[in-house]
């Protein structure tokens, strides 16, 4: 392909170098033929009037012999015509078997009194000739060359002329050549690049050494590529986030349904033992209907965890925001579990308030937030333990944290533990009556406050686990941002 564009500029510049050579080969000899012709007429013109210094008895004289001695001397052929056109000596012929002269163009002129030329075919010699006619007393005096010189000193100059002009064009071939190299490599440098870039690979790039338009060219599909190579890291993150919530939806899927069965199969199992005659077994009849009850109660939390859940996510959860004491706040929510914490033995405590924090915020999400939370730490946490519930005022928002001298829960699992369904024991989760989805909703609510949530914990040491809510209104939505 660039060898193709290679021939293609090295033809070009030939032919523009032979048409310029025929050319000025045809001016060249033109203008030395006018040149050499104008020269030899001046010439022989004043050779030829160099007669008119002879009288008429002088010329009359001139015999064959003489006339042919001023030939000899002058170089050319010497013919004398009378005013009637009869020839009356000439220096090649006898006079006698010439035919008459006087239509001959020259003669004419110099008949007339002029200086006549002439170039012609010679009958006699059968080469061209130039004549040259003068006045002179008895008629007119004519001189006649043969151009045979002309053209040999024409051929001679003209092939000086395009040897010079062949050797100048030789440095100027070589740079043609060079330069259609050169931009054929550049050119092969582009495709080549163009080729890359079709297959796939978007980072190559290339090489940028002038800003010519092919260094104009290069810079832009340089740019081209780099576009090229954006674009397709953004669609490999869009695929592999695709991917990703992908799963979390199978998962999510299979994990409801799942957790729906357990409950229902537990249902159905003593419903019917029930059924097939143990309601008549006064010693199991009651345990059976408390575990029915206790496993209806699980569907119902679920289903009610779900509901919350996909509320918060399709955006359809109002939320009623406005600025309370954190104070009250926390303290409404200590009283409520508290009871459930003294159960196990568990002391609850809140460490000192800031004085009048507020916070902004929907005071039942915020309510949910420190349930769920307070629910695992007691869950979590073995009997005689300690909760503590502290605030600490951050740059524009508050960090409410509780902690627990609880189980712990190892690093490994910290990272996934606000998704959904997932537990560090599920076993023991199920046991305690978990769902999985206490955290998922901790976060979901965090977030459409406009706040954050985190954990630390130290395994069999206890876990801490903080949101924050802000403490002005920041223009979210009744619905909520997540
Ligand atoms: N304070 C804590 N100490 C130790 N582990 C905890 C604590 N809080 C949560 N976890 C772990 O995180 C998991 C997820 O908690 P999450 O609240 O989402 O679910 P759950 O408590 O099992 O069920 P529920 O949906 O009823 O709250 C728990 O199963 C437990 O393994
Ligand atoms: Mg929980």
């Amino acid at each position: 392909m660039t060898a193709r564009i290679f021939f293609k500029l090295i033809s070009a510049v030939l032919i523009i170098m032979v048409v310029a050579l025929t050319a000025v080969d045809f001016l060249a000899s033109e203008m030395a033929e006018q040149a050499y012709l104008q020269g030899l007429t001046i010439e022989m013109a004043e050779k030829v009037r160099m007669l008119r210094t002879l009288g008429d008895k002088q010329l009359l004289q001139l015999n064959q012999q003489t006339v042919r001695d001023l030939s000899h001397a002058s170089g050319g052929r010497i013919t004398l015509v009378a005013p009637d056109g009869r020839v009356l000596a000439d220096s090649e012929s006898d006079p006698a078997h010439m035919e008459n002269h006087g239509n001959r163009p020259e003669i004419k002129a110099a008949l007339a009194g002029q200086t006549g030329t002439s170039v012609r075919q010679s009958p006699t010699m059968g080469t061209n000739y130039l004549y040259v006619a003068t006045p002179v007393s008895i008629g007119a005096a004519r001189i006649a060359v043969p151009l045979k010189e002309v053209r040999s000193q024409v051929t001679h100059i003209r092939q000086r002329l395009i040897v010079y002009v062949g050797l100048a064009f030789l440095p100027a071939m070589l740079l043609a050549a060079i330069f259609a190299r050169y931009y054929s490599r550049r050119l092969g440098e582009i495709i080549d690049f163009a080729s890359t870039l079709a297959t796939g690979n978007f980072q190559a790039r290339l090489p940028q050494t002038s800003n010519d338009e092919l260094g104009i060219l290069a810079r832009q599909l340089n740019e081209t590529g780099s576009k090229l190579q954006h674009i397709f890291e953004e669609l490999q993150r869009e695929h592999t986030e695709l991917e990703k919530l992908e799963r979390i939806r199978k998962d999510f899927v299979i994990n409801v349904s799942h957790e729906l069965r357990t409950p229902l199969a537990s249902i159905q199992g003593y419903t019917e033992t029930l059924i097939d005659g143990a309601i008549h077994d006064d010693s199991n009849n009651i345990r059976f209907l408390h575990i029915i009850r206790q496993n209806a109660e699980r569907l119902g939390s679920l289903t009610a965890d779900l509901l919350t859940l996909s509320r918060i996510e399709l955006k359809s959860q109002k939320f009623q925001f406005a600025s309370y004491y954190l104070s009250v706040l926390l303290t409404d929510c200590i009283d409520s579990l508290s009871p459930v914490a003294a159960k196990k033995n568990i002391s609850l405590l809140l460490l000192p308030v800031p004085d009048k924090a507020e916070v902004f915020c929907d005071s039942e999400a915020v309510h949910q937030i420190i349930s769920n939370l307070l629910d695992n730490a007691i869950k979590y946490t073995p009997e005689g333990g300690r909760i503590t519930v502290a605030a600490r005022p951050l740059d524009g928002a508050v960090r409410i944290s509780i902690s627990d001298t609880g189980i712990g829960i190892p690093h490994e699992d910290l990272a996934r533990l606000f998704e959904r369904f997932y537990r560090v024991d599920k076993a023991r989760s199920r046991e305690l009556g978990g769902t999985g989805l206490g955290l998922a909703i901790v976060k979901h609510l965090a977030k459409a406050q406009g706040g954050d949530v985190g954990v630390e914990s130290v395994l069999n040491q206890g876990s801490t686990f903080w949101f924050t809510l802000p403490t002005h209104d920041l223009g979210i939505s009744e619905h909520g941002a997540i």
